[in-house]
C-alpha cells in the first residue's frame, strides 16, 4: 500500500515510524514531514492546508490511504474532499470534526446527551461575557471557541484574570474568529487523562490511557502548551475507571453526533478531569493527542496500517489490539520562550547518542535540516521518548537521552511521569 501522512510534528514522526513498520507498508509518503520523517517516509513539499494540493498529489501517486495528523485540515474538510476525489482517508468529515473544531458545538451535543463536562455558556458580546464574570466569584476557564493550537484556553484564578482572558479573545482577538465565540465554564479540579479511541459506525475501541503535561514548567506552573511530555499507561485510570469513561463518556457522546447528524470515524480524543465527582470531559479533540501519541504508538504491536483500515470500513468489531505492557515516557524538548517567542535556528546536536540508547526513540517535531546539520524550527523541537520496565525505568533513561541532547536555550519540564510514579509508590 501506498501510504500518506499528513503534518510535521512529534506526533506525525510517530505516526510514520509505526506505519513504516507496517506489513502492509510498500511506500510512505510525508506532506510535508521532518528531517526525522525524512528517515522512514518521502517527504513531499506541500502544506497541510493546501487541501487542493493534497488531493492532487494524493490521485497523481495512486495513494491508496492517507492519515491526517493535525487537526486543521480535518476541520476544513480535507476528509470530504479526498473522499468526493475517490480517495481513501481515515478520520472525521468537516462536519464530525467541529466536535474539537468548535467547543461551544461540541459543549451542546456533551450537554444534550449528558456526557458528564463542566457547567458552561457561551458569549458572542464582551459586556455579555464580562457581566457573566461580574456575578461569578469562583474560579473560571475562559476559552475561544474556535481552534487555536491549545493556546486558546485561559484557567483563572480569579475575575481579573478572567477579564483580562475575555478581553484577549474577543477585543484583541488574539485568535482571530477563533474567538468570536467565547466559552466560560467551571474550573475542575482533579488529574487529567487523555483518552484515545477508534471509532467506527459501531464500535468504540479506547486504546491505552496516557497523560499530558501541558504546563510548561514543573509542577504544572506557567501557560499551558501543546504538551510538554506524556506517558501511558496513565495509572490514574484504572480499568474500573475506564468502564465507567467508555460508559458514561464516549457512548453517549459517539451516539450524540450520530443524531446530531455528524457520525463519527476516525480516531476521538477525549480530554478528561478526574474528579471526586467522576470523571467529565475537559474537550475532545478529532485527531490522535500531540505528545501523547509518541508514548503510546512505542506501545502498540499490532499493525496500524491494519487498525486505520478497520475503521475506514466499519470492521472495528473484528480488531483486537496488542500492546507492549511496558510504560513508555515522552519528554518535550523545546525552545527556550516557548509558547511565547522563541529563537529558531540553533544547532542540535547528540541525537544519535540519544537514538541509540536502549529502548529510547527520539521523535522530530519543529527541527531542519541542512548540509547534514539539525537546526531547531519551532517550539516543540524533539519528542524524547522510552520505553522500560516499570515506569521508573522509562522516565530515566528518557531523561538520560534528554541529557544527551544539546542546543542553545533547549527547555523541558523535569517532572514528566512523576505524578504517575507518585501514585504507584515510587519517587
Ligand atoms: P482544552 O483545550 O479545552 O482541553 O483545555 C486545555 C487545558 O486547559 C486542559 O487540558 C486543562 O488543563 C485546562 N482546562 C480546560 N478546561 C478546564 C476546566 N473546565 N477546568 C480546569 N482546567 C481546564
Ligand atoms: N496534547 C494535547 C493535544 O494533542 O491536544
Amino acid at each position: 500500500m501506498r501510504i500518506l501522512v499528513i503534518g510535521s510534528g512529534g506526533r506525525e514522526h510517530a505516526l510514520a515510524w509505526k506505519l513504516a513498520q507496517s506489513r502492509h507498508c510498500t511506500k510512505l509518503y510525508a506532506a510535508p514531514g521532518n528531517p526525522g520523517i525524512a528517515k522512514v517516509a518521502q517527504g513531499v513539499p506541500i502544506k497541510p492546508d493546501d487541501l487542493k494540493g493534497l488531493v492532487e498529489f494524493a490521485q497523481k501517486e495512486k495513494v491508496d490511504l492517507t492519515l491526517v495528523g493535525p487537526e486543521k485540515p480535518l476541520i476544513d474538510g480535507l476528509v470530504d474532499r479526498f473522499r468526493k476525489a475517490g480517495l481513501r482517508v481515515f478520520g472525521p468529515n468537516q462536519k464530525a470534526a467541529q466536535v474539537e473544531g468548535s467547543k461551544a458545538w461540541s459543549k451542546a451535543v456533551m450537554t444534550h446527551f449528558a456526557v458528564p463536562t463542566a457547567e458552561y455558556h457561551t458569549f458572542q458580546r464582551l459586556a455579555d461575557a464580562l457581566r457573566y464574570i461580574e456575578n461569578h466569584e469562583e474560579p473560571l476557564v475562559v476559552k475561544a471557541s474556535g481552534i487555536a493550537a491549545g493556546k486558546g484556553v485561559f484557567v483563572c484564578r480569579n475575575q481579573q484574570e478572567a477579564r483580562r482572558a475575555v478581553e484577549t479573545i474577543m477585543t484583541q482577538k488574539a485568535f482571530g474568529e477563533a474567538g468570536d465565540t467565547v466559552v466560560i465554564e467551571e474550573r475542575l479540579t482533579g488529574e487529567e487523562a487523555s483518552i484515545l479511541a477508534l471509532v467506527d459506525n459501531s464500535t468504540i475501541y479506547s486504546l491505552e490511557s496516557s497523560q499530558d503535561h501541558k504546563a510548561v514548567f514543573d509542577g504544572d506552573q506557567g501557560p499551558n502548551t501543546g504538551g510538554m511530555g506524556a506517558y501511558s499507561p496513565a495509572p490514574v485510570v484504572t480499568e474500573r475507571l475506564q468502564a465507567k469513561i467508555d460508559r458514561e463518556i464516549l457512548v453517549p457522546m459517539v451516539h450524540g453526533m450520530k443524531t446530531e447528524g455528524a457520525p463519527y470515524s476516525g480516531l476521538l480524543y477525549a480530554g478528561v478531569m478526574v474528579t471526586p465527582g467522576g470523571p467529565k470531559v475537559l474537550e475532545f479533540n478529532a485527531r490522535f493527542g500531540d505528545p501523547e501519541a509518541q508514548p503510546l504508538l512505542v506501545r502498540l504491536k499490532s499493525d496500524l496500517v491494519e487498525a486505520l483500515e478497520a475503521t475506514i470500513d466499519n470492521r472495528l468489531d473484528r480488531v483486537t489490539l496488542e500492546w507492549d505492557p511496558r510504560p513508555a515516557v515522552c519528554v518535550v524538548m523545546a525552545s527556550g520562550g516557548y509558547p511565547d517567542a522563541y529563537e529558531k535556528g540553533k544547532e542540535i546536536t547528540g541525537l544519535e547518542k540519544a537514538d541509540a540508547m536502549e529502548g529510547v526513540v527520539v521523535f522530530h517535531a519543529g527541527t531542519r535540516e541542512e548540509d547534514g546539520k539539525l537546526y531547531t524550527d519551532g517550539g516543540r523541537v524533539l519528542g524524547v521518548t522510552a520505553i522500560g520496565r516499570d515506569i521508573t525505568e522509562a522516565r530515566d533513561r528518557a531523561y538520560e537521552a534528554v541529557r544527551a541532547i544539546h542546543f542553545h536555550r533547549a527547555h523541558w519540564r523535569t517532572d514528566i511521569g512523576a505524578k504517575a510514579i507518585r501514585r504507584l509508590g515510587g519517587t
